[in-house]
């Protein structure tokens, strides 16, 4: 049996989002190589232990391992793994995690892109497809998103989509060879009712 609102493929204009597959593996390793610089200030890693060179962590082997998890995970309802790609190309990825059901029904999202596309709006969309497709028909009244102060394209992003500020974690990742402090924020699904991604686009042209 699969979990609501999975597996599933969302698109707006040259924008999609959907489940990984096994063919993908050669291309996300490629980006993420290419985008080392880019990425790995933004992203945690276990503390404990001296990290293996970057595109070790992302070759496609790993890519292999991680697409296993990825699969029991969404099958059981916790994970909801978006490959992002752009006019069909793997450009980044969306990844609902800590999914949880009960009087919560949250859940918290994490993000990045490839450079090459940034600063257009890629994101923005893609995230705006995710939480509608979050408050729909996977039933979750809370998503969550933890970003480093320092992280000044992110924080816009979060804003561009009505997310609220809600607090301050402490020392809550460890990124960059340190815990970092993260602000906390999240979208209600009564904070758009008529969709996340109609606002945006009506925004977007003025209406
Ligand atoms: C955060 C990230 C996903 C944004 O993706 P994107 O497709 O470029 O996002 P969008 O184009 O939709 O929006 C980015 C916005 O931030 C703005 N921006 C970019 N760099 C900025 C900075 N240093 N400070 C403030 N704003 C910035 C852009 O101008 C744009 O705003 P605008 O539309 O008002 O002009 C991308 O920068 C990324 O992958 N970064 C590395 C990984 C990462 O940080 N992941 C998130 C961890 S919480």
């Amino acid at each position: 049996m699969s979990a609501p609102g999975w597996p599933a493929r969302l698109a707006h204009e040259e924008v999609a989002v959907r489940p990984p597959r096994s063919r993908d593996g050669a291309a996300w390793s490629q980006v993420r190589v290419r985008n080392a610089a880019w990425l790995e200030r933004w992203e945690g890693r276990p503390p404990r232990s001296e990290p293996a060179p970057w595109a070790n962590r992302n070759s496609p082997a790993v890519f292999a391992t991680l697409l296993r998890v990825q699969r029991r995970e969404a099958k059981a309802g916790r994970l909801l793994p978006f490959l992002l790609t752009v006019e069909d190309r793997v450009a980044g990825a969306i990844t609902v995690g800590g999914v949880t059901r009960g009087a919560f029904d949250s859940a918290h999202v994490g993000y990045w892109v490839d450079e090459g596309v940034a600063g257009r709006g890629v994101m923005t969309t893609a995230l705006a497809l995710v939480l509608d497709h979050c408050f729909g028909p996977v039933g979750l009244h809370r998503v969550e998103a933890n970003v480093r102060p320092e992280n000044g394209a992110s924080l816009r992003v979060l804003s561009k989509l009505g997310f609220t500020a809600e607090g301050r974690h402490r020392r809550y990742l460890f990124i960059d060879e340190q815990w970092r402090d993260h602000l906390g924020f999240a979208l209600l699904a009564e904070d758009a009712p008529d969709g996340v991604l109609r606002r945006l686009v009506e925004g977007r042209s003025g209406a």
